[in-house]
């Protein structure tokens, strides 16, 4: 899919308050700082469409995003990110699962994980919700530009062993680096067979 326009719709913090259109949707989800508004500037080809930075907790609110006059992309705040508040913290989990819950349009999530890191529990718990809920989701693995291809396919294997304890296939996923546009045309392609 080629994207011919990519514009900045609204933000908030209330999943009632987002879009009322039932264009497809296809959120970012992911811990904070693993790159979900980076991939989303890498797949769009707008360097600065979604606010980026090097501390964790950038994006706070449900950000939309209307592509190609067609789709709805969804840049969401990360969860697990231990040094804002409790109370922060809450707020944030209870508007990305109610996000989850309520979003009729959404076609699938993406939850990304930093290819660098073993599996982790909390994305593990975050896809357990997510299975347990029915939304569908692929895995999108970023920042492959810092390991090297020996390297990505044994963390990959290593995902996929912990995966199959809990599910019984390993998800779909992707490999990809916004800093060197690795895996665009698989996600974009991806989405394009869905809509
Ligand atoms: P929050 O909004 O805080 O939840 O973070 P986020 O998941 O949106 O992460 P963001 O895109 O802001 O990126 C976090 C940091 O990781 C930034 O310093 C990025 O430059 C860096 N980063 C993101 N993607 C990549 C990548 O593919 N490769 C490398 N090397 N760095 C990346
Ligand atoms: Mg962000």
């Amino acid at each position: 899919m080629k994207i011919k326009s990519a514009e900045f719709v609204v933000s908030n913090s209330d999943v009632a308050k987002c879009p009322k259109s039932s264009l497809p949707e296809y959120a970012f989800i992911g811990r904070s700082n693993v790159g979900k508004s980076s991939l989303i500037n890498m797949l769009t080809g707008r360097k600065s469409l979604a606010k980026t930075s090097g501390k964790p907790g950038k994006t706070q609110l449900i950000n939309h995003f209307l592509i190609n006059k067609n789709w709805h992309l969804v840049d969401l705040p990360g969860y697990g990110y231990a040094r804002v508040s409790k109370s922060t913290k809450k707020v944030f989990q209870k508007f990305i699962t109610e996000y989850f819950a309520q979003r009729e349009q959404l076609v699938t999530a993406f939850v990304l994980v930093d290819i660098r890191h073993k599996p982790q529990p909390i994305d593990l718990e975050f896809m357990q919700w997510m299975g347990e809920h029915g939304i569908p989701f692929s895995i999108i693995f970023t920042k492959a530009d810092k390991l090297k291809p020996k390297a990505i396919e044994n963390h990959i294997a290593e995902y996929k062993t912990v995966m199959l304890e809990f599910w019984e296939d390993m998800p779909n996923y992707f490999v990809t680096s916004a800093s060197k546009s690795i895996g665009k045309d698989d996600v974009l392609d991806y989405i394009e067979g869905l809509n």
